[in-house]
């Protein structure tokens, strides 16, 4: 059957422009990381994937190493776009990455110049594309120097193979340096991708939500459920073989039962606002205009037809963000 998005897909969702580009992205963009690889049949896939974009998410973020097993994400999305997006290809903002590991040899991770050139034309083909919205930095490089980097992507950037560029998992400072470096060059940089969601705040701590505004750059969010913590799934118990990200670990640091305990906190308050807890987490952090888009995983279309029920409220009361500080302390 050939496919036909949803005509009122663009009334569904609010989007946002990134700073002062020209790049608009939908206030909540769909990520492919572990969820939608090669343990996922290509038929759920893609019900998901269109899911998403018939409720006006029209950004797709994946990365080279995206699968579970690397490339397999890629795939999946290379799949879908094919059979059925590829008429909408001018609506899409299509993201990738490279940095983490990719393929054997000290070649196939960091960034180097052959190691995100090599990666970047390896997930055009698994996507079946001639180029990519964004294309990231995925993470800090502590060995190559920043300039090979920032000319790296400032070159992908005139071969036509990426609009716009990005880093990821960069912090403030990092940001700033590259930032700078950008300017020289004038490469269209838009953003950086970090971890924030209510229960992980660095990036507002760190002072990156700032610096990326002064460098015309938003903040894209990944993980805003703290990869399903922020749901209401663990209200309960967080069972043992959680797969807990790098960057969510501190957050067993007290114990399981004291972060359970928040959770419930934050329940309370999301119903007393008449949402799920999911839907609270992604109002919560679009509150702040500098963040250019949440970037959600799932595997299941209830899940994201649930969590995008958050746009039926999105401002918050000062005795509601009271509450919400008082309980994340
Ligand atoms: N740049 C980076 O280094 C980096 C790192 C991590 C992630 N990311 C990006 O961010 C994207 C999202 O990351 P994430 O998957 O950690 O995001 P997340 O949205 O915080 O968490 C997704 C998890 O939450 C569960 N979930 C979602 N809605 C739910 C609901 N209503 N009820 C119960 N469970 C629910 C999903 O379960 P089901 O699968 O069962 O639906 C999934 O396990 C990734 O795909 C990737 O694109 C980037």
């Amino acid at each position: 059957m050939v496919y036909a998005a949803e005509e009122q897909r663009y009334e569904k969702l609010p989007y946002r422009r990134v700073s002062d580009s020209g790049l608009i992205l939908p206030a909540v963009s769909f990520g492919l990381w572990r969820n939608l690889g090669d343990q996922m049949p290509l038929e759920n896939s893609k019900k998901v994937i269109l899911k998403a974009f018939d409720s006006g998410i029209f950004s797709f973020d994946n990365a080279s190493n995206y699968g579970p097993s690397n490339g397999t994400a890629e795939e999946t999305f290379g799949q879908v776009y094919k059979h059925d997006l590829k008429p909408y290809r001018d609506e899409l903002v299509i993201t990738t990455k490279a940095g983490y590991h990719m393929w054997p040899g000290p070649l196939g991770e960091f960034s180097g110049k052959k190691t995100l050139t090599a990666a970047l034309d390896l997930s055009l083909k698994r996507m079946h594309l001639d180029y990519v919205d964004i294309f990231y930095a995925h993470r800090w490089d502590p060995n190559t120097r920043l300039e090979e980097t920032a000319y790296a992507l400032d070159l992908l950037v005139k071969q036509g193979k990426t609009l716009y560029v990005g880093v990821s998992n960069y912090t403030a400072e990092q940001t700033e340096a590259i930032a700078k470096i950008f300017a020289k060059l004038g490469t269209p940089f838009v953003g950086n991708q970090v971890s924030y969601n209510m229960l992980n705040r660095t990036a507002e701590a760190d002072g990156l939500l700032d610096v990326l505004d002064t460098n015309h750059a938003g903040l894209i969010a990944y993980g805003p459920l703290a990869e399903g913590l922020l749901t209401d799934r663990y209200l309960n118990n967080i069972p043992d073989d959680y797969p807990i990200h790098r960057t969510n670990e501190f957050l067993f640091e007290n114990g399981k039962e004291v972060l359970v305990s928040k959770l419930n906190a934050l329940n309370q308050v999301a119903a007393e606002r008449g949402q799920k807890l999911s839907q609270m987490a992604l109002a919560w952090l679009l509150k702040d205009e500098r963040v250019a888009s949440v970037v959600i995983g799932a595997s299941k279309v209830e899940h994201l037809v649930d969590n995008l029920a958050f746009s039926d409220n999105m401002t918050f009361s000062d005795d509601e963000l009271k509450r919400i500080e008082n309980i994340l302390k």
